[in-house]
């Protein structure tokens, strides 16, 4: 059924809509989730509101020098407070599910150290019970980068294995307090990036890195990372253990992993940049979900690093694969195009590390790149990437459920004065259907998506790009906040209204 496109979520957009789809029947299956995502420091603000405690981004982003434009998340886009008027316009997109983060050091400011925040419980609570009142089921990662201060500072965090009793305990807190009305839990979001930025290139709290990866002057690029990842590896395994053991029988719902899923093409026919490819797929993604599925690290991670790679005990390994995941969450953005510099001479280009046999972002093939270059040097549009990346997870894990849990793509603020001609963002709406159309693609080839959300409902603070990229489906106007639809709000309506009518 091919609707017309004439309703508008906003009164004023004057654009016209290109259609959401051509076809006349999705390959989605009918209860297929369509939603918004965010991420509690991305979006609350209300920093030091109602007894949160302070969590690493809020030093981190207090410290001059670590964000691009100086900002910091101490207001955000204030959906602590405005989370009513944004569920509002999640209703006239006519989502049926939100991804959302919780603010660990709101609930716990101390972590383990100190006493539950009875007023967070009470946010999350109020949240997800409007929610559930507009037909929204909630999609609630327990931690996305944010956490709390204390656990830096009395044991290095994500370094020491005392973080995994910490998180174990939180996760307890937030099953036994929203795991009556929460079906669909994610444990981490992308601890891939997060391990990395945080303890390679520093360029995340807590800032470590060390050689030539960065400019910092402590931590060790070489090991840390999977250090930190290991213990975030452990910390997944004792809340998924947990749920399953206390919780999932009575509550029915299901918890899996979120990581950040790049597809990657090789730049030469050639076995070696083949095998790069390989390596590169073991080192950024396969190496939080072999672990999570098959209890090991991938093979090309193990020969490469050696004892570098910490292992893990008979008794963890069989513990991983016993629990395994109900879901994988997949961010899927952009494509890279790989060259194996591990055993081909070459230059490497920016982003280059030789372990992972080099992502190389801007080289060009045949004089072009991978797919059309937006306005960073880490985003290209190349939509079938993602039937390639969902193609790949399905078969690598025997086709465990998949959500895409967040796809998207920034428009640079053009500044004061400029801001409504990026309301007319025909660039993102070509974006998200041509995404969309790769992943109905793996569908209809058999791979089990059940779920995509947009990242994201509105601007927001981009970690270390601050304010000045913009993800938003709904354009917010700094500093009055003011949410205005972009086209693409309205296209993205249209495009689940038109799925409505199609299943
Ligand atoms: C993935 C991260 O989970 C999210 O926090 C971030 O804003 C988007 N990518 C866009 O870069």
């Amino acid at each position: 059924l091919m609707l017309c496109f004439s309703l508008a979520v906003g009164s004023s957009n004057p654009v016209s809509l290109r259609s959401a789809d051509s076809g006349v029947s999705s390959s989605f299956p009918s209860n297929f989730l369509f939603g918004t995502a965010s991420s509690s420091y991305q979006f609350e603000g209300a920093y030091l509101s109602d007894g949160k405690g302070l969590n690493n981004w809020d030093v981190f982003t207090h410290t001059p020098g670590n964000i691009a434009d100086g900002t910091t998340g101490d207001i955000a886009v204030d959906h602590y407070n405005r989370y009513q008027e944004d569920l509002d316009l999640m209703s006239r997109i006519g989502v049926n599910s939100y991804r959302f983060s919780i603010s660990w050091s709101r609930i716990l400011p101390k972590g383990r150290f100190g006493g539950v925040n009875q007023a967070g419980i009470v946010h999350y609570n109020n949240l997800i019970n409007e929610l559930l009142q507009r037909g929204i089921q909630p999609f609630v990662t327990l931690t996305h980068y944010d956490i709390p201060q204390e656990l830096e500072e009395r044991y290095r965090a994500w370094l020491s294995p005392q973080i995994q009793e910490d998180f174990r305990y939180y996760a307890e807190v937030c099953f036994i307090s929203f795991g009556d009305r929460v079906k669909h839990w994610v444990t981490f979001n992308e601890p891939n990036v997060a391990a990395i930025r945080s303890y390679r290139s520093g360029i995340f709290p807590p800032s470590r890195c060390s050689g030539s990866f960065g400019n910092c002057s402590h931590g060790d690029s070489e090991t840390e990372p999977y250090i930190a990842g290991h213990n975030m590896i452990l910390s997944h395994a004792a809340a998924v253990n947990l749920y399953r053991t206390k919780f999932q029988k009575e509550q029915g719902g299901s918890i899996g992993l979120v990581l950040n899923a790049l597809w990657y093409e090789p730049i030469s026919d050639s076995t070696e940049d083949q095998l790069a490819v390989e390596r590169a797929l073991a080192f950024f993604m396969n190496w939080f979900l072999d672990p999570a599925i098959f209890g090991r690290y991938p093979e090309e991670m193990r020969q490469v690093l050696g004892p570098k790679l910490p292992e893990f005990s008979s008794y963890e390994s069989r513990l991983l694969k016993r629990i395994g995941l109900d879901f994988i969450g997949i961010n899927h953005y952009t494509s890279f195009y790989i060259k194996d510099c591990m055993f081909s001479s070459c230059e490497q280009g920016p982003g280059a590390s030789k372990t992972e046999g080099l992502a190389l972002r801007l080289e060009q093939k045949n004089g072009s790149y991978i797919g059309e270059p937006t306005a960073v040097d880490w985003l290209f549009v190349y939509p079938r990437g993602m039937e390639k990346i969902v193609t790949y997870i399905k078969e690598r894990y025997n086709n465990v459920p998949m959500f895409i849990t967040e796809n998207g793509v920034f428009i640079v603020e053009l500044g004061f004065g400029q801001t409504r001609d990026i309301l007319n963002d025909v660039r993102r709406v070509d974006y998200m259907s041509s995404y969309l159309d790769a992943l109905e693609t793996a569908v209809r080839k058999g791979a089990d998506v059940r779920g995509y959300f947009a990242w994201a409902l509105l601007d927001n603070f981009e970690w270390t790009s601050g304010y000045t990229t913009r993800f938003g489906l709904y354009q917010v106007d700094f500093p009055s906040l003011k949410r205005i639809p972009r086209l693409s709000a309205t296209w993205y309506k249209n495009y689940i209204e038109n799925f409505i009518f199609k299943v």
